[in-house]
């Protein structure tokens, strides 16, 4: 039989009306595993005093309640948490009932099973929002499409902001973990070391007692969150060695334009030359450094990927030129200044090519 030990950390703030129900349904659906489990509670010195609350309603069970004072925060508040954790699988959620205790059981017999990551999703089947209003739902739909295009590893993710997760602690053995606001899952998906997620669905429920804590100074804090992750994540160095990576091209290009011509090949049979000696430099570097991470090995590979480069920045080629027309012819602008816009233009798509296409790990 594995051992389905488990720790529950769950941050709270006003939550007293809420915890003992909670506990109490969570002494059921655990008691159901049989084995050995904790809570953790992080409070953050709530005014109604639910650190008092919680540490006297246990039903029998270890429940450790972690008193924080003078410091506010849901996602470090959870951090503090799996830190104090003694067990190596922790499971996640909020104490307002919104997050069905029913549910722990199938997330910690999916990391038993081999799941580095189980999600407790609000969007795969069977889940529902009944505890959502619709302008939240908007907001909430808008915050995931920013962090989609940031982070290309929650792609296949359905709901990489939830607060309902369960996962082995060494998941974030090594993470450099700095999260600001709520998204603590978001900030594990992205820094985090695993292979497997899983994802369940549930109804998340209205809230027990109380009311949300997020308001519009969540909105800044997401912002703040996804631009410092997305400076933490490696991608926006990506983006840069992209960019040198193309200079190095660029300065191959012109070499060798001048070295032919003068050789005396006709120099726009050298301009051919260029390109492509512009275009391979830059495919080899990007492979050996920019994407390194991402290469898988293999002829097949190597040869899929030449084409998509190829492809891409040949679109990249036609999008600089229409972009000097347009600029140029429709707009009056000086013809160096639309050239100047089409390269960015053509950075960018070249970029964004290479990005989800040429590299993509799938391949
Ligand atoms: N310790 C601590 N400190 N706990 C906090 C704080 C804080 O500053 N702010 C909120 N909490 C606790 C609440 O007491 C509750 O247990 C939990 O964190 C979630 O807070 P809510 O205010 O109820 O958030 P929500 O329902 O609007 O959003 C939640 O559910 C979403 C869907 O799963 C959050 O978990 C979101 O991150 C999540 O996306
Ligand atoms: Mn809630």
């Amino acid at each position: 039989m594995p051992n389905s030990s488990a720790s529950i950390v769950i941050p709270t703030y006003n939550e007293r009306e809420n915890v003992p129900e909670l506990l109490e349904r969570i002494h059921r659906s655990m008691g159901s595993l049989g084995d050995p489990f904790e809570i953790v509670i992080v409070d953050d010195d709530s005014p109604d005093e639910t650190w008092k609350v919680a540490s006297q309603q246990s039903n029998g069970d270890p429940v450790r309640v972690i008193r924080r004072q003078g410091e506010r925060g849901l996602a470090t508040a959870v951090l503090t948490g799996i830190q104090a954790a003694n067990y190596d699988l922790v499971v996640v959620m909020d104490a307002d009932l919104q997050h069905p205790p029913e549910k722990i059981p199938e997330l910690v017999s999916l990391v038993q099973n081999g799941a580095d990551i189980a999600i407790g999703s609000r969007f795969a089947e069977q889940s529902a929002l009944e505890g959502f209003s619709f302008s939240r739902q908007l907001l909430s739909k808008g915050a995931d499409l920013l962090a989609r295009t940031l982070f290309r590893v929650i792609r296949s993710i359905k709901d990489p902001e939830s607060g309902f997760f369960a996962f082995k602690k060494s998941v974030i053995a090594d993470a450099n973990l700095s999260p600001v606001g709520y998204k603590i899952l978001l900030e594990i998906l992205v820094q985090g070391d695993y292979k497997t997620v899983s994802e369940v669905g549930y109804t998340f429920d209205k809230r027990g007692s109380g009311v949300s804590k997020l308001g519009a100074k969540n909105a800044v804090d997401y912002l703040h969150h996804t631009s410092s992750l997305f400076l933490r994540s490696g991608e926006f160095h990506r983006f840069w060695k992209f960019v040198a990576v193309g200079a190095v091209g660029i300065i191959l290009n012109l070499t060798v334009l001048y070295a032919f011509t003068e050789l005396g090949v006709y120099y726009l049979l050298s301009g051919v030359i260029a390109i492509e000696a512009g275009l391979l430099s830059n495919f080899i570097l990007n492979r050996s450094w920019t994407f390194r991470d991402r290469v898988t090995s293999g002829l097949r590979y190597t040869l899929t990927a030449l084409y998509r480069d190829h492809a891409v920045r040949f679109v990249g080629i036609v999008l600089n030129l229409l972009t000097l027309w347009l600029l140029t012819s429709l707009f009056g602008l000086y013809y160096l200044t639309s050239q100047l816009i089409g390269i960015g233009v053509a950075v960018l798509w070249n970029y964004s090519g290479n990005h989800w296409w040429t590299w993509a790990p799938t391949l």
